[in-house]
């Protein structure tokens, strides 16, 4: 079939598509007509129910995944035009002219599971590995366990506390690599905000004896901090703030790394 030629009504999406995480990665066109207000993700929509190529192929349809619509669940976080973005609330019309071509790709660096889907446990991963991220499965210390929707956060935890996990910080950063390295700002973000819980739930759990609260505090802390100078760790920072340029909710990731920076120096004092 003879594909309709462009029109400046339209647009070109070219979408990197990839079968499994080990196939080799090529990109399909699709062709979407534009209509104001129209986001990545209705757009995307819209080729699922016709997966017609600008070839006039039909194809698998593309794998991706979208759900709240603002910025809540970041399922649906890819790259357009080389930065990451929520495709649940960027307008085609923002990023690509009437008859032009948008690259839609998947966040590489957290390992693609098919097309646009990616695998976002790499994320809580490295959170983890800098102890800032407490799991079912590595629950927080009991002698501090509190419900942390209970604890009323300093402005400084309220602020972190904004990180929607959505990864566009790995992903920007020239440092951080889908096989590993620097963790990315993300996880600085996740240690800081449970420094923040962890002072918190001090005065939360006042019926724990204080001495030693105040050490198993002290103790999970600059665990926290030792982990900020692993390998992957803050160290590996190249200060290239393209995570500052990225972050959907604007968190002033230069400082998260600066306090990251000088806490794990402030550790590697203490442990002389
Ligand atoms: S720090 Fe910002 S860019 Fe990074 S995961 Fe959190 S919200 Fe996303
Ligand atoms: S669909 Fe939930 S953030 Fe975009």
């Amino acid at each position: 079939m003879t594909p309709p030629p462009m029109h400046r009504a339209h647009v070109m999406l070219r979408v990197r598509r990839q079968d499994s995480p080990e196939a080799m990665p090529y990109f399909d066109e699709f062709r979407v007509t534009l209509a104001p207000r129209l986001t990545i993700a209705e757009a995307l929509d819209g080729i699922a129910l016709h997966p017609m190529t600008t070839r006039g192929e039909r194809v698998t349809p593309i794998a991706y995944t979208w759900g709240c619509a603002g910025l809540g669940c970041v399922s649906c976080m890819l790259v357009a035009a080389r930065r990451p973005v929520a495709a649940c609330e960027t307008l085609l019309e923002e990023v690509v002219e009437p008859g032009g071509q948008l690259v839609l790709e998947p966040l590489g660096k957290l390992g693609v599971i098919r097309d646009l889907l990616v695998d976002s446990g790499r994320l809580r991963n490295e959170r983890v590995k800098l102890g800032g991220f407490s799991t079912p499965e590595e629950p927080a210390s009991p002698l501090l366990a509190t419900d942390a929707s209970s604890l009323r956060l300093s402005p400084l935890g309220e602020l972190l506390s904004r990180c929607t996990r959505c990864g566009a910080c790995v992903e920007a950063c020239p440092e951080t690599r889908a096989e590993g390295g620097f963790v990315g700002a993300a996880a600085f973000v996740a240690s800081q905000l449970a420094d923040a819980r962890d002072l918190e739930s001090e005065s939360a759990a006042a019926h724990v004896a204080t001495s030693l609260l105040a050490t198993a505090r002290a103790t999970r802390r600059s665990n926290r901090h030792l982990a900020l100078a692993h390998a992957g760790g803050i160290h590996e920072c190249g200060d290239a703030q393209r995570c500052l340029a990225v972050c959907p909710v604007h968190l002033p990731l230069d400082e998260v790394l600066g306090r990251a920076a000088r806490d794990a120096i402030a550790q590697s004092f203490r442990r002389r």
